[in-house]
């Protein structure tokens, strides 16, 4: 697997598995195909509710945790933001069964988000979390926890797809050493995704899907992939997308889908941030 090396020297595969909004008791069989199909990298969090299971079709697998790069996120936590966020580390750790993870995000820019960085930090030092991240945050916010902290995160994972491209995002990232990971690499089908036909033009030319398009495009662009499918087919298709490459002017055509927002919702919107921070897992 390709992998991209993050500011701490960790390595992470580009390309992984997500199973945001697949139920519980679905997840299991899911994480199976997929580690069957060759996934290696696992994206979960605990707001989906679906670490146990994550953490069930690890253990079955019986592929070595150093072979496993293993992700999960902090949701928005009450105060002390410090040992509530000791707590849900350890509660994810426990639910997936593991003993360290390979990347701990801050899902939600909201809260007491430097208690929550701190403590998180402090969690990276022992070596539970190989790396840590934030997720969702915007760029000026993610400047500003670098410049007042003594860990820079890791990751920002956003959302990043066709119609939300992201470059300048990407630019100031990168700059500071943060590794963009894309959310929603397919918009989730939103916007007639699938059926795009500059898309599918490109992919004819290729012999390749309008997903595996997408895929591509991303990490030719090195930004991290995390596609989420229930479907075995669609696993492996959304693999094979190491064997071909995207032109110059594939890439200048893709470019040009760019709507410069979200096909979801505003982070920054204010009744969005009333919303996600009233939120609190059970
Ligand atoms: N940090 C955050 O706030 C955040 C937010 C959202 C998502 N995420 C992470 O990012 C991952 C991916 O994003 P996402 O799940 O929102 O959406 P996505 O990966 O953009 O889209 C998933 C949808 O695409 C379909 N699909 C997948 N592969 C396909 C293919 N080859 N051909 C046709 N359809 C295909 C899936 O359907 P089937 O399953 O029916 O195949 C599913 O409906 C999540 O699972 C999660 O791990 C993070």
């Amino acid at each position: 697997m390709h992998t991209v090396t993050l500011n701490n020297g960790i390595e992470m595969p580009i390309l992984g598995f997500g199973v945001y909004q697949v139920g519980p008791e679905e997840t299991e069989a899911a994480v199976t195909a997929a580690l069957a199909a060759g996934y290696r990298s696992l994206d979960t969090a605990a707001a989906y509710g679906n670490e146990e299971a994550v953490g069930a079709a690890i253990a079955a697998s019986g592929i070595p945790r150093d072979e496993l790069f293993i992700t999960t996120k902090l949701w928005v936590q009450d105060a002390p933001a410090e040992q509530n966020t000791a707590r849900a580390f350890d509660d994810s750790l426990r639910k997936l069964g593991l003993d360290h993870v390979d990347l701990y995000l801050i899902h939600q820019p909201f809260g007491d988000y430097y208690g929550q960085w701190r403590a998180m930090e402090q969690i990276n030092r022992d070596g539970r979390a190989r790396a840590i991240g934030v997720s969702n945050f915007p760029a000026d916010r993610i400047i500003d926890l670098i410049l007042n902290n003594e860990i820079a995160p890791a990751v920002n994972q956003i959302e990043t797809n066709p119609f939300h491209q992201r470059a300048e995002d990407q630019r100031i990232l990168a700059a500071e050493g943060v590794q963009i990971e894309s959310w929603g690499p397919f918009a989730e089908g939103k916007n007639g995704l699938f059926t795009n036909e500059l898309l599918a033009g490109i992919g004819r030319t290729h012999g390749k899907s309008v997903a595996q398009v997408v895929l591509r495009w991303m990490i030719q662009r090195q930004v991290v992939v995390i596609p989420k499918t229930v479907s075995p087919e669609r696993m492996a298709q959304n693999l094979d997308v190491f064997d071909f490459e995207l032109s110059d002017d594939d890439m200048a055509q893709i470019a040009t889908l760019d709507e410069g927002g979200s096909q979801f919702f505003d982070h920054r919107d204010p009744e969005m941030v009333r919303w996600l921070s009233a939120r609190r897992l059970g």
